[in-house]
C-alpha cells in the first residue's frame, strides 16, 4: 500500500512517500526558517502563507523522488491537528481536494501520536523496531509527551509537560541569548564547546511522584543568571552556559523517560520530535537506557524532527483499522 503523507502543522511543509507504513520511498521538507528567523518566532500568517506557495511543488516533489505518479498513491495521510490552524488548513485542504478528485481514501492524523512511528520507518539506527507496549517520548517545540504505546495508533498519556514544552525552552533560552530561532540545534552546538558543570541549573522534577514536566522555570533561572551577570559580553560564557541548561534539560528528560519505563515494568522506549535530535540528550540517554536494562529506539535526526513519512505511517496502521476522513474534516488546533 502507498500512501502520500502531508505535514503542515507549524512552519514546515513535508511530503512523503512511504510502503506498507514502514519503507521510505521519498521524504520532503521545505524549511521556514529563514522566514520566521528574524522575528524570533514563528508568525503564524506567515507560516500558512507561505504554506500555500509550497503544498504542491513539496507534493510533486516527493512523487518524483518516489518515481510514482499520484495514480500509484492508494491513500493520503495528512496532519489533522495539533499546530497552527491556518498552517494544518493547507495540508488538510490539499489532501482532500486531491483524496475527492482521485477518488481515494485520506485520514486525519494526530502529529503528536504520528512523531513515534518514525522508528518503525526504515532507515533507522537500529534495524529492530519496539514491542508493544512500549513508552515514546515525543520531545518537540510544541510538545512534551510521555506515551504508553499499547498497539499502533493505541497510545496513552503517562506524562506531560504542564507549561513549556522542552524545546521551547531551549528556543527561549536561545532568544535570551541572541541565537535567533530556532534555537535547540544552536544551543546543542555550542554546548559541545562548553562544561555543563560550571554552570548549573536547578534539575525541574516537579516531584518524583509524577511523569509530568515543567521547563518554565529553568527558562526563568537562565534570565535570572543572565540579569545578574549584566550587560557584560556573554561570548565568556555562552558556552557554559548553553551546556549547563542542556545539561538540566536532558537530565530530567531521561529521569523521567527511565522512571516511566520502570514504573510501567516495560523494557522498550523510543524518542522522537525535534529535541531528540540533540547530541548530548541521544549520547546520555543511549548510556543510561544500556545502564537500565531498556532498548532504546532512536530514530535518524531526519525522522525526529517533523516530516511527511511518519504521517503515512500512522495513517498506514489508522486505514488498516478501518479509518476514513470525511470532506468535512476539520483542523484540529488542539487536537
Ligand atoms: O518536532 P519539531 O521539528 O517540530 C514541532 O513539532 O515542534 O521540533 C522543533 C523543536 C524546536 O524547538 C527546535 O529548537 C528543537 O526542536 N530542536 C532541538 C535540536 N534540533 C531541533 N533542540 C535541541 N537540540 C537540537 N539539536
Ligand atoms: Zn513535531
Amino acid at each position: 500500500m502507498l500512501i502520500l503523507g502531508i505535514e503542515s502543522s507549524c512552519d514546515d511543509m513535508a511530503a512523503a512517500v512511504v510502503k506498507d507504513g514502514r519503507h521510505i520511498l521519498s521524504n520532503v521538507v521545505s524549511s521556514q526558517d529563514e522566514i520566521h528567523y528574524k522575528y524570533g518566532g514563528i508568525v503564524p500568517e506567515l507560516a500558512s502563507r507561505r504554506h500555500l506557495e509550497t503544498v504542491i511543488p513539496v507534493a510533486e516533489e516527493a512523487l518524483n523522488q518516489a518515481r510514482v505518479s499520484i495514480n500509484d498513491i492508494d491513500a493520503i495521510g495528512v496532519t489533522q491537528g495539533p499546530g497552527l490552524v491556518g498552517s494544518i488548513l493547507v495540508g488538510l485542504s490539499f489532501a482532500k481536494a486531491v483524496a475527492y478528485v482521485k477518488g481515494m481514501p485520506f485520514v486525519g492524523v494526530n502529529h503528536i501520536e504520528a512523531h513515534p512511528l518514525s522508528v518503525f520507518l526504515t532507515p533507522t539506527i537500529s534495524p529492530f523496531t519496539p514491542n508493544f507496549p512500549f513508552i515514546a517520548l515525543v520531545v518537540s517545540g510544541g510538545h512534551t509527551t510521555l506515551f504508553k504505546f499499547k498497539d499502533f495508533c493505541d497510545c496513552e498519556i503517562v506524562g506531560q509537560t504542564r507549561d513549556d514544552a522542552a524545546g521551547e525552552a531551549f528556543d527561549k533560552v536561545a532568544k535570551l541569548l541572541g541565537l535567533g530561532y530556532p534555537g535547540g540545534a544552536v544551543i546543542d552546538r555550542l554546548a559541545r564547546s562548553g562544561n555543563p558543570s560550571a554552570i548549573k541549573f536547578t534539575r525541574p522534577y516537579i516531584s518524583k511522584d509524577t511523569f509530568d514536566f515543567s521547563f518554565s522555570g529553568i527558562k526563568t533561572a537562565v534570565l535570572n543568571y543572565l540579569k545578574d551577570f549584566g550587560k557584560g559580553d556573554y561570548s565568556t560564557i555562552i558556552n557554559d552556559l548553553s551546556a549547563g541548561f542542556q545539561e538540566a534539560v536532558v537530565d530530567v528528560l531521561i529521569d523521567k523517560a527511565l522512571a516511566a519505563c520502570k514504573a510501567n515494568n516495560i523494557k522498550d522506549l523510543s524518542i522522537s520530535g525535534g529535541v531528540a535530535c540533540n547530541t548530548r540528550l541521544r549520547e546520555k540517554l543511549a548510556d543510561k537506557s544500556r545502564d537500565n536494562g531498556i532498548r532504546l529506539f532512536l530514530p535518524e535526526v531526519k525522522l525526529c524532527s517533523d516530516n511527511g513519512a511518519m504521517i503515512a505511517a500512522c495513517a498506514y496502521h489508522l486505514l488498516k483499522k478501518g479509518g476514513r476522513g470525511e470532506l468535512d474534516m476539520n483542523a484540529m488546533p488542539s487536537m
